[in-house]
């Protein structure tokens, strides 16, 4: 039901988003309303594709706590998910299941000047807070810390995005993702924009929550009402435990003043919001106050809580869907690693992947696919038999990732078989309704088909 919206809109021309989320807690209401709302209504519009991911390699910079991390995992996928994200129109995957991450961190890294992260705020920060307590500058830092940002970089980079919905003290990472970019660019690009340099975005009108004493809902200030976690009762007993002022049923109240209105005004309607704002401004007691409050929340989370104790209780479905993700995200990660290792010197002799235990023994005997540049400037692939010989040639392609990306689909079990067409006299290879190649002319005939399709074979057996 979602594609068929979505396909209205050709994918190359949405704007790509992306956003990580650490798995280092359990979700709140104010995280609700800060970031998950939004970012799920963010991935419900045509014209965006979006990429949500658990930064769970980010967690274990802060977090020494297993049991937490995997805890945690759990929790913030169940609750993506409860919240209303479509896991097949939204790529939603685990950070630590895409490979190629750490691979294109590690290339970044080596391209990065060190005076860029002894910039970034949060290290700045442990060094301030180390020298007033007199410690050692580096005291209880670790290289993970320091190079928090070129994960991050790594991460959004690998995508080609073009927006990052981040909170505020996250736009300085995006701006360093942005220059680490531009100098993998022009170091190695050769006039090309390998790397796309992505923008963040911060949603102006998205609420800020205050928490039950009216600072910043946050775990840090033991201040939050919880968002899936227990039931309705827990939801009541917290809100029952708002800081009010003591006027009593009968006086007025000043609305504008009281966070129990602003929590209410996340989740109301304009007109629901102006009645509620007379009726305090009229005398409505704060008891009463807090049980119209708990009644509008409660309609909206009481459905999605029943779903996220439902994926909680079923592990092995919601690793299922992020493995489907995580297949998704590697689709698209791994032809722009293979031209960024290209870039860089790292070329793969080959791009058929071969499981490491069978490498000695099958590397001689496989067909194989290799890309290259035309002389027309296009980029294209050959497969070629295990004997040498030249058994498909592609179209031509304007990046090397488009290409990369038809490699990736043929290599799927099956799908070169199903995509080759006998035509005299040759063959051809339709994708989606269109030739994308041929074989070659001399290979006319049962003969030809034959052997292709043998190699075809080995190829699936192999994968
Ligand atoms: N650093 C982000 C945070 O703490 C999480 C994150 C990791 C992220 N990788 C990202 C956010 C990439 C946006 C894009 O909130």
């Amino acid at each position: 039901m979602s594609s068929s919206t979505s396909s209205r809109i050709s994918p190359s021309s949405r704007t790509r988003i992306l956003t990580g989320i650490t798995t280092t807690g359990t979700p709140h209401l104010g995280n609700y309303v800060g970031a998950i709302r939004p970012a799920v209504a963010a991935s419900l519009r045509d014209d965006t594709e979006a990429f949500y991911f658990l930064a769970d390699l980010h967690a274990l910079i802060k977090c020494g706590d297993p049991a937490r991390v995997e805890r945690s995992r759990r929790e913030l996928a169940a609750t993506w998910l409860a919240a209303g994200l479509d896991p097949e129109r939204v790529t939603f995957y685990r950070q630590s299941d895409i490979p190629e991450i750490p691979q294109l961190c590690w290339l970044l890294t080596c391209v990065t000047p060190k005076g860029l992260m002894n910039r970034a705020h949060a290290y700045k920060a442990s060094v301030d807070r180390n020298v007033e307590a007199g410690q050692e500058t580096d005291d209880g830092i670790n290289m993970g810390l320091f190079s928090y940002p070129i994960l991050m970089a790594a991460d959004i980079l690998m995508f080609n995005v073009h927006k990052v919905p981040v909170g505020r003290d996250q736009v300085q990472h995006i701006e360093m993702a942005r220059d680490i970019a531009q100098r993998f660019n022009h170091l190695f690009g050769n006039g090309q924009e390998l790397l796309l340099s992505p923008e963040a975005s911060i949603e102006e009108d998205v609420a800020l929550l205050p928490g039950l004493d009216g600072r910043k809902m946050s775990k840090s200030y033991d201040n939050t009402i919880p968002l899936f976690e227990g039931n309705a009762k827990q939801l009541r007993e917290a809100i029952s435990r708002i800081v009010t002022d003591s006027r009593l049923p009968g006086e007025a109240k000043d609305a504008e003043a009281s966070h129990l209105y602003v929590i209410y005004r996340a989740f109301a309607t304009p007109e629901a919001t102006a009645s509620f704002k007379s009726a305090l401004e009229g005398g409505m007691g704060w008891g009463d106050a807090k049980q119209a409050l708990f009644e509008l929340i409660d309609g909206e989370v009481a459905p999605m809580r029943e779903h996220y104790h439902q994926l909680m209780a079923q592990p092995a479905r919601v690793e299922e869907l992020l493995q489907i993700g995580a297949r998704k995200a590697r689709e698209r990660a791994a032809p722009l690693l293979e031209t960024l290792r290209d870039a860089v010197g790292l070329r793969s002799a080959s791009s058929v992947a071969v499981a490491p235990t069978q490498q000695k023994k099958k590397a001689a005997k496989l067909a194989r696919f290799i890309s290259f540049r035309e002389k027309d400037g296009s980029f294209g692939f050959r497969l070629l038999a295990a004997d040498g010989e030249e058994m498909l040639y592609s179209s031509g392609h304007a990046t090397p990732q488009l290409s990369g990306a038809l490699i990736q689909r043929l290599r799927q079990p099956g799908a070169l078989r199903e995509a080759l067409r006998d035509a005299a006299p040759n063959y051809e290879l339709v994708i989606d309704g269109a030739v994308v190649g041929r074989g070659p002319t001399q290979a006319a005939g049962d003969a030809g088909v034959e052997k292709l399709l043998a190699e075809v074979a080995a190829l699936d057996s192999d994968a």
